[in-house]
Order: C-alpha cells, then structure tokens, then sequence
C-alpha cells in the first residue's frame, strides 16, 4: 500500500470521518466532495495528485474517479493558487446585471486573466458557473464567502482588503 501523503493528518482524516460518519458505511464515498474541500483548503487552495490519492484509498475508490470529481466542478484546484481566490459568476443571470464589466475591470485593473494569479500573489482571479446567487446578481465568491450585487468599484473595495 502507497504510503499517505504527509498532509493527509490525523486532523484531517478525523474531519473526512465526520461526513463519512454522515452515509451508511458502504456509501462511504459520498464523502468524496467534502474531503477534497477539506484537503484542498490544508493546501493552500489547491489538490496535488498525491493528495487526491490520499483521498481515493481513504474512502476506498478508484483514484481516476477522484480526479474526475476534481476536474468536473469549478471550486476545486488542480494547480498552486494565490492566498485568495475572486470567483466572478459568468452565468447567465449575472452576464445580463454586469459581470462582463467586473471581469473586464479585473482584467485591466489588476493584469490578471480568469484562471491566473496576480504576480505578487494576493489571488487567483476565476470565472464560474452559476453560483446560486442570481436573484442578487452579478455575484462573486470571494474564498468562501458570497458577495452580490457588485459593481467594479464594489469588488475593488473588497479585493483592496485582500492581505
Ligand atoms: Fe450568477 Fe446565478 S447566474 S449567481
């Protein structure tokens, strides 16, 4: 058997265990979103392979169906991130209330496309499917908290918070 990844803790597992502990025990890998969220968040924002692996022979699954998980939905990373993330809602709802000119204005603000980081590293710049949001669009989820109805002087008021 390969041996955990140094990040896998013993911390970490007691947190997967509690969504585990949440499913009949042959249903252990319904877990599988919040122990990426879980692993992603102890690493800076991002999944390695090595910790995807872990998280695969923790809840028993083929490891390929733990990187189709990763790949398949927007909050998971599969590359090194900056200390933020600013997740700027593309979908419909928000495009017709603006956030064409959020993105533009981040774009040409900060030097960043959707998918990259600023040079000194303050955030991850991404745009994103629908966030839930739409009644207040155009919506932002800054790390983990959702911000609505913005415009581009409102977002940069709370990215310049940004440490
Ligand atoms: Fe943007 Fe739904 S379309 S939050």
């Amino acid at each position: 058997e390969r041996d955990k990844s140094t990040l896998f803790t013993a911390e970490i597992r007691a947190e997967i265990d509690a969504h585990i502990a949440k499913y009949p025990p042959e249903w252990k890998q319904s877990a599988v979103m919040p122990a990426l969220t879980i692993v992603q968040d102890a690493n800076g924002g991002w999944l390695t392979t090595e910790l995807m692996d872990d998280v695969a022979a923790y809840l028993d699954m083929p490891a390929v169906s733990v990187y189709e998980v990763a790949s398949f939905y927007g909050m998971y990373d599969l590359e090194p991130q900056g200390r933020h993330k600013v997740c700027v809602c593309n979908s419909i709802s928000c495009l017709l209330q603006g956030s064409e000119e959020l993105i533009e204005h981040v774009e040409h603000k900060y030097g960043v496309r959707p998918g990259e980081t600023t040079e000194d590293g303050r955030f991850t710049f991404k745009e994103v499917e629908c966030l839930g949001a739409c009644r207040h669009a155009p919506a932002v989820l800054l790390d983990k908290t959702y911000h609505e109805n913005l415009s581009p002087e409102s977002l940069d008021k709370l990215i310049d918070e940004l440490e």
